[in-house]
């Protein structure tokens, strides 16, 4: 591991703003599940995810944009999760945390209702493994388990079958597709879907491809 790498990790350790969290730790409850607002934000703001967060782009722009909101980034890397949180205490946001584990244990961080938006951005596509896709309907059964009713999702991809693959899941679910297109910038689409790009994103665009986004509510009736 090289030496930077190394000393980030160190200094991940001393963020107030970032939790890590592993396997073994979430097999209960986590002490924040039901309390972020009161114990960690100090506020009743609603609260806003984005999973897979990568260096939080969303996380940290989001909260830049709407101070009355509170953002949660998960990534279960932490050299990239070290830029979030750096970013985030240089711009003295305190609206933001981050959490380093697997997205799979999401219900033990969060209580039901207690979540209001979530936001997918570039996630892996796991073309080869249906059940690892963020927004398979296993993912969909953990997001509704925390999300209030009618929150939206934000899916953000460069992947043409994992946009195909989402669009396919929302409507055999009878979840409520609410925008969809395969060209975000080609149709010039003006919403804070465009406002902020990822590194990845930026990575993609570079090499000339084209993306995707999609928003929907879940269904909350089995
Ligand atoms: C392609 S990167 C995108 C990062 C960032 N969203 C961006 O657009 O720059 C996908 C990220 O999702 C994270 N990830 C994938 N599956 C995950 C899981 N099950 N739990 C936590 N993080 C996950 C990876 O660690 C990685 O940082």
């Amino acid at each position: 591991m090289s030496k930077r790498k190394l000393q980030r990790f160190e200094e991940c350790e001393t963020f107030n703003n970032l939790f890590q969290l592993g396997y073994f730790d979430l097999l209960s409850d986590f002490r924040m599940k039901g309390n972020w607002r009161k114990d960690y934000f100090k506020n009743d703001n609603p609260i806003v995810l984005e999973l897979g967060c990568g260096k939080g782009e969303y996380t940290v722009n989001l909260a830049i944009q709407n101070p009355s909101i509170n953002y949660i980034g998960i990534d279960s890397k932490g050299a990239r999760l070290w830029r979030g949180c750096r970013n985030s205490i240089d711009n003295q946001l305190d609206n933001v945390a981050f959490v380093r584990t697997h997205i799979e244990q999401i219900e033990q961080l969060f209580a039901p209702g207690e979540i209001s938006e979530i936001w997918i951005t570039f996630p892996d596509p796991q073309l080869r493994k249906e059940r690892k896709r963020l927004t398979c309907p296993r993912f969909l059964k953990h997001y509704r388990n925390i999300l209030a009713t009618d929150s939206l999702i934000h899916l953000k991809t460069d992947n043409i079958p994992l946009y195909d693959y989402t669009l396919r899941v929302i409507r055999s679910a009878g979840h409520k597709l609410l925008f969809h297109t395969n060209d975000l910038y080609g149709d010039d689409v003006q919403d804070v879907a465009s406002s902020i790009q990822t590194f990845y994103e930026k990575m993609f665009l570079e090499q000339g491809m084209k993306i995707t986004y999609l928003r929907f509510r879940l269904n909350h009736i089995e």
